[in-house]
C-alpha cells in the first residue's frame, strides 16, 4: 500500500486553488452513500468496478465521519498516537471505509471539463470514478480536485468509489489534540470548468488609513474582469492596481464587504472585498492603522453527534454567538475550518489566525523539553508534505479579509520543513502576517507567540525584562514583535479563573495584543449512558480522558459560566464607578468603532429591589476614550443600593438584535460601611473564644436556642424551626476541578489534598457548654494518619426569632496545602427546590472568576444553581452574598444572612457523591439538599494546563471566622 505510507503529498491532485462558488454548474455529491466498513485494508479493490453489487452495504450520509453513524468506536488522545510511532508506516489494523455513489450527470455536462472536489477526507482517500483511479487524498483538513473530464459519463450513471483509511502517513502530521474520526467530513462536489472560465484569482484589496482610499488588485493568470458596483468598478483588468477612492475599510468591529464579481466569458464568480491593511508597526499589530487586541477564542471543528461534521447553521449561530460574548478573534485550531466558516468570519467580522493542518506533538519525547530527533518538522523526506499543506491552505483561503494571519500548525518542533513554508508563504502573500507558536525565537514568524504563560510572564515580555536570546540580533528582531497567546486561560471544566489579570495586561502594554482562550467548544460526544462522553469510554487504549472537554461551551453549543466570564472581561466597554461613587466612568475599549452603536441605560436597586432606571447619555467616545459622568438624579434610598449601567446594541446586527447587552458595569450608591468591591477573602479574627458557663438544660435532652434544637450530647444542630437539619458541622472539601487536577502548576492541588485527607476529615468533640442564650460546641477535625488538624470553634446564640452563628476556624498544626474551601455544611430535607439570594449572581463564581456576576437578587431552582459539566466537580457556588433564602412549595424554608457576607452552593448531593461521580447522569438526588456555606473557597485558577490561581487566591489555613444567621420561614 505504497500511497498510505508515502512522505509527500497524495498523487493525482490538481494544483490548489481558492474555494469559490460560481455560477458554473456545480453538483453537489452530499447524501446517502453505500458504505462498508472493513477493520484493515481490503485485499482487493474489486468495488471500484462500477458492476459491483454493492446492494448488501449499508448508508452512510455524506459528509460524515462513520464513528458517529455507529461504525467503529471513537478514540481520544491528546498527543499520544493511537498507533507505534514508525513513521511512515501505519498499522495493518487499518479501520478502512468503502464508500460508493451512483449519480447521474446531465447531457448538458458533455463536454465541459470538470472537477471532483472533496473539501475534507479524514486521513486518506483513495478515488476511483466509472472505475478509473483518480488519485489519493491526502491532509484530511484541507481540499483536494481531480480532473474527470476524461471519465465523466454525462448522461448516464456514474460511480464514484472512495476508499478512506482512518490511517496513512498523513496522520503523523495531523496529530491534534481532539478525537479521533474518519470519514468524507466535507462537502464533495462535482463542478463544471468551463475552458472559458474564471481560473483562480488573488484578491488584494489595500485601506490607506491615512487618505482612506482603497487599493484593489485581483491577480489572475486570464484575461478576467472584476468589477464592484459599489465602488463604480466595471470591467477592470487583472493584475493592475485600481485606486478606488475612499472606502469603507474591513474590520472585525465594522465588517464592510464590497460585493463583487469576477468574470470571464464563461463564468462569473463572486466576491466579497474588504479593505484592509496588515502591519506590524513599532512592535504592535495594526489593522488599517490602529492597534488590534485578540479577544480570542480556539475553535476546533466538532459536534457531539456528528463529529467532525458542522452544519452550516450551526458554525453560523456559534460564531454569532462568539460576537454576542465579545470575542473578535479565531485561532482556527489546529487546521483550516470548513471554507464556508471563513465567509462567515468576513462577514460577521472576527479576526481569523488560519492554521496549516500540521500537528507531531506525539514525536515530543516524554518528559522532555524537545521533540525527537524523528520529528518530520526536521525530516527532508516530509518536506514536500509540509509544504503541500501550506500551500493548499494559503491558496484556498487566500482571499478572505478576516484571515490577517498563517499559521504554521500547532506543536510540530521547529525544523527545515517550517521554513520551506514560512519561505513560501512570505512570498506568495507578503500582505498577511506569519504565526507559529513552536518557533519560540521568532526565526520565521512576525509575532511572538506563547501558550499558557502566567500574567508574570506576559508582563515581564510585554515589559522587554523577559530572558533574552543568546543572539543579540535576534532578541532585538523578537522584542519588537507583537506579543500574542495563541493559547491561555484553559476553559477546562469550572474555569478558568484569572482572566481579568490577564487582560489588564493586554490594556497596558500595547505590544500584549491579547488572546485566544483555549478552547472554544468542550469535545464531549453524545452517549446514550454518559450523557457525554470522553476519552477512555470507549475503551481506548490510550486516552487522555476528559482533557477534551475543555470549552467555553458545553458540546452542545450552551455557553458555561466561563463563556459569560469571558463577555464581561473582553467587553470592549466598562463602566465602573468612580472612588469617591459619585461618577461613572464609561471607558470606550474598541478598537475601532466609537459608541455610536450603543444606547446606555441605568437601573438603580435597592436590596435587589428595582427603585429607578432611566437612560445615560454618554458623550461621543472614540476608541480608548474616557468620560467621567455625574451620577444620574437618583431617589434617595436607605438600603443597600446598586447602579447598574448597560449598554446595549441600538439595532439589530448579523450577530445579535437590537437590544442586545454588549456590556454592563455596577457602582455602590451612597454611604456603605462594605466595600464597594467586596474582596471574597475570609476575615482572620482573634484567637478562638473560651466557653461561657453552663447553665441550662431542657426536658427533652435538646437544647433549645430560640428556634433552634441541638443536641444535648453532641452540640450538633437537630432543627431550625418545623426543619430537621442534620451534618450542620465545618466543611473544607470541594469535587476538585479540572483545574484542582491539573499539573500545569506542578503537583496538582487536588493530589495534595487527597494525600492530606482534606476529603476524608473527622470530627472529635473537644468541648461544649450551654448559657442562657447560647451553646458553646469546639472540635477538632482531622484526617486519618494526619497530625494537623481545624480546630472550630461554634458559638450558637439565639436572637429573638432567629439563630446566630458565629465559627471560629483555627489551624492546628501544619496543613501544609491550602484549603480547597471552609464553611458550614448543612443537610436538609428534601423539597427545598427554590432558593433567592441577594449577592453575586445570577451565575456561579469563584474569587478569581466572578467579573460576569453582578450584585442583584435572583432566584433559581436548586437544580438551575448546577452547572452541567461534562465530567462532574465542583461548581454552583454563588459569591457575596448577603442572604439566602431556601423555600419549598408551601413557601417555608430557611432564610441564611451573612454578616456581612458568604459564598453558598445547594445540591442534591454532597462533594463527595460529586467527586465520585464521572459522567453526569451518575448524578442523583441522595433524597436531601445540602447547603454550603462558605467564608471562603481557593480560586479556580487554570491549571488544567496552565498557571494556578493566584498565590493570594489560594485559601491557606488561617485563623478564620464566618458570621451567619438563620431564620425558619
Ligand atoms: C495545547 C495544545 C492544544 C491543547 C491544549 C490543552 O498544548 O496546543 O491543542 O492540547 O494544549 O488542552
Amino acid at each position: 500500500m505504497t500511497y498510505l505510507t508515502q512522505y509527500g503529498p497524495g498523487p493525482g491532485a490538481l494544483p490548489p486553488r481558492a474555494h469559490v462558488v460560481s455560477d458554473a454548474p456545480r453538483i453537489s455529491l452530499a447524501g446517502q452513500w453505500r458504505f462498508r466498513l472493513s477493520s484493515g485494508v481490503p485485499a482487493d479493490a474489486d468495488c471500484a468496478d462500477p458492476g459491483f453489487d454493492d446492494s448488501d452495504w449499508e448508508l452512510l450520509p455524506v459528509p460524515s465521519t462513520w464513528h458517529s453513524h455507529g461504525h467503529g468506536l471513537p478514540a481520544y488522545t491528546n498527543e499520544t498516537y493511537p498507533f507505534p510511532i514508525d513513521p511512515p508506516n501505519v498499522p495493518d489494523e487499518n479501520p478502512t471505509g468503502d464508500h460508493r455513489l451512483r449519480f447521474t450527470v446531465p447531457d448538458t455536462w458533455a463536454g465541459t471539463p470538470a472537477v471532483l472536489r472533496f473539501d475534507g477526507v479524514d486521513s486518506c482517500g483513495r478515488i476511483w470514478l466509472n472505475g478509473r483511479e483518480l488519485g489519493v487524498c491526502l491532509g484530511s483538513r484541507l481540499p483536494t480536485e481531480f480532473d474527470v473530464t476524461p471519465h465523466l459519463l454525462p448522461g448516464e450513471e456514474n460511480v464514484l468509489v472512495v476508499r478512506v483509511h482512518q490511517w496513512s502517513s498523513g496522520s503523523y502530521l495531523e496529530d491534534q489534540d481532539q478525537w479521533w474520526l474518519s470519514g468524507i467530513f466535507r462537502d464533495v462536489a462535482l463542478i463544471a470548468r468551463p475552458a472559458d472560465g474564471v481560473p483562480d484569482f488573488f484578491v488584494h484589496a489595500d485601506y490607506d488609513h491615512l487618505t482612506g482610499e482603497g487599493v484593489l488588485r485581483v491577480d489572475c493568470d486570464a484575461e478576467v474582469t472584476v468589477a464592484v458596483p459599489a465602488l463604480g468598478l466595471s470591467g477592470a483588468a487583472p493584475n493592475r492596481p485600481h485606486h478606488v477612492g475612499v472606502v469603507e475599510p474591513w474590520s472585525a468591529e465594522s465588517p464592510h464587504l464590497y460585493d463583487g464579481t469576477v468574470s470571464a466569458a464563461g463564468e462569473t464568480v463572486p466576491v466579497r472585498i474588504g479593505f484592509r491593511t496588515v502591519r506590524v508597526t513599532d512592535g504592535v499589530l495594526t489593522v488599517n492603522g490602529r492597534r488590534v487586541l485578540f479577544r480570542g477564542v480556539n475553535r476546533h471543528e466538532f459536534h457531539p453527534e456528528l463529529g467532525r461534521v458542522v452544519p452550516l447553521d450551526v458554525a453560523r449561530e456559534e460564531l454569532a454567538l462568539m460576537k454576542r460574548h465579545n470575542i473578535n478573534a479565531v485561532r482556527t485550531s489546529h487546521y483550516p475550518p470548513h471554507p464556508a466558516v471563513l465567509d462567515l468570519c468576513d462577514e460577521l467580522g472576527l479576526w481569523v489566525v488560519d492554521e496549516c493542518d500540521i500537528e507531531t506533538h506525539g514525536f515530543w519525547i516524554s518528559g522532555a523539553e524537545v521533540m525527537g530527533d524523528d520529528n518530520p518538522a526536521d525530516d527532508p523526506r516530509w518536506g514536500d508534505a509540509f509544504l503541500d499543506r501550506m500551500v493548499r491552505m494559503v491558496e484556498r483561503d487566500k482571499n478572505h479579509p478576516s484571515v490577517i494571519m498563517w499559521s504554521l500548525g500547532n506543536e510540530s518542533g521547529l525544523g527545515r520543513n517550517h521554513t520551506l513554508m514560512a519561505d513560501w508563504a512570505r512570498s506568495r502573500d507578503p500582505d498577511r502576517l506569519l504565526h507559529y507558536e513552536g518557533d519560540a525565537e521568532c526565526r520565521l514568524t512576525d509575532v511572538r507567540s506563547r501558550m499558557y504563560p502566567t500574567v508574570e510572564e506576559v508582563e515581564l515580555i510585554a515589559r522587554k525584562e523577559d530572558e533574552p536570546l543568546d543572539d543579540p540580533e535576534r532578541d532585538a528582531r523578537r522584542s519588537k514583535m507583537p506579543l500574542v497567546l495563541c493559547e491561555y486561560a484553559h476553559a477546562m471544566g469550572n474555569g478558568p479563573g484569572g482572566l481579568r489579570a490577564y487582560q489588564d495586561v493586554f490594556e497596558h502594554y500595547p505590544q500584549a495584543q491579547g488572546g485566544f482562550v483555549w478552547e472554544w467548544l468542550d469535545h464531549g460526544i453524545s452517549h446514550p449512558r454518559y450523557g457525554y462522553a470522553y476519552g477512555g469510554d470507549f475503551g481506548e487504549e490510550v486516552h487522555h480522558g476528559n482533557f477534551c472537554c475543555d470549552g467555553l461551551v458545553f458540546p452542545d453549543r450552551t455557553p458555561s459560566p466561563g463563556l459569560t466570564e469571558v463577555a464581561k472581561v473582553f467587553a470592549p466597554v466598562t463602566v465602573s464607578g468612580a472612588a469617591d461613587g459619585r461618577q461613572i466612568i464609561v471607558v470606550n475599549r474598541h478598537d475601532v468603532l466609537s459608541l455610536d452603536h450603543l444606547v446606555f441605560t441605568w437601573s438603580l436597586e435597592e436590596e435587589g429591589l428595582p427603585a429607578a432606571r432611566g437612560t445615560l447619555t454618554v458623550p461621543r467616545l472614540m476608541p480608548g476614550d474616557r468620560a467621567d459622568l455625574d451620577l444620574p438624579d437618583l431617589p434617595v434610598t436607605t438600603g443597600e443600593s446598586w447602579l447598574t449601567v448597560r449598554a446595549r446594541l441600538a439595532a439589530d446586527n448579523l450577530w445579535a438584535k437590537a437590544g442586545h447587552e454588549v456590556a454592563w458595569g455596577q457602582c455602590r450608591i451612597g454611604p456603605f460601611a462594605a466595600p464597594q468591591d467586596p474582596p471574597g477573602a475570609v476575615p482572620a479574627t482573634a484567637a478562638p473564644r473560651s466557653p461561657g458557663a453552663t447553665t441550662r438544660r431542657t426536658e427533652a435532652d435538646d437544647v433549645r436556642l430560640g428556634p433552634a434544637a441541638f443536641d444535648a450530647r453532641t452540640g450538633t444542630l437537630l432543627r431550625i424551626g418545623e426543619l430537621p437539619v442534620s451534618k450542620a458541622r465545618l466543611g473544607v472539601w470541594r469535587a476538585p476541578t479540572d483545574n484542582d487536577l491539573g499539573r500545569g502548576a506542578g503537583t496538582p492541588l487536588a493530589e495534595r489534598w487527597y494525600a492530606a485527607g482534606l476529603n476524608r476529615m473527622r470530627h472529635r468533640l473537644l468541648d461544649m457548654s450551654v448559657g442562657d442564650d447560647h451553646l458553646f460546641v469546639r472540635t477538632r477535625i482531622a484526617a486519618a494518619g494526619q497530625r494537623a488538624a481545624l480546630v472550630a470553634d461554634y458559638l450558637w446564640r439565639e436572637r429573638g426569632a432567629a439563630l446566630a452563628l458565629e465559627i471560629r476556624v483555627e489551624p492546628e498544626g501544619a496543613l501544609g496545602v491550602p484549603l480547597p474551601r471552609v464553611g458550614l455544611e448543612l443537610t436538609l430535607p428534601d423539597g427545598l427546590d427554590e432558593v433567592e439570594w441577594f449577592g453575586r449572581g445570577p451565575g456561579e463564581a469563584y474569587a478569581d472568576s466572578r467579573e460576569a456576576a453582578r450584585v442583584g437578587r435572583f432566584t433559581r431552582t436548586v437544580d438551575q444553581l448546577q452547572t452541567p459539566y461534562v465530567r462532574p466537580q465542583e461548581n454552583g457556588n454563588r459569591t457575596d452574598t448577603r442572604w439566602a433564602e431556601l423555600r419549598g412549595g408551601d413557601g417555608h424554608g430557611l432564610r441564611v444572612t451573612g454578616e456581612p457576607f458568604f459564598d453558598f452552593a445547594v445540591r442534591r448531593w454532597d462533594a463527595e457523591a460529586l467527586d465520585n461521580a464521572r459522567h453526569l447522569p451518575d448524578l442523583r438526588s441522595d433524597g436531601s439538599v445540602h447547603l454550603s456555606l462558605d467564608a471562603a473557597h481557593t480560586g479556580l485558577g487554570s491549571a488544567a494546563c496552565g498557571p494556578g490561581p493566584a498565590p493570594d487566591l489560594l485559601l491557606i489555613a488561617r485563623p478564620t471566622q464566618l458570621l451567619l444567621e438563620f431564620k425558619p420561614l
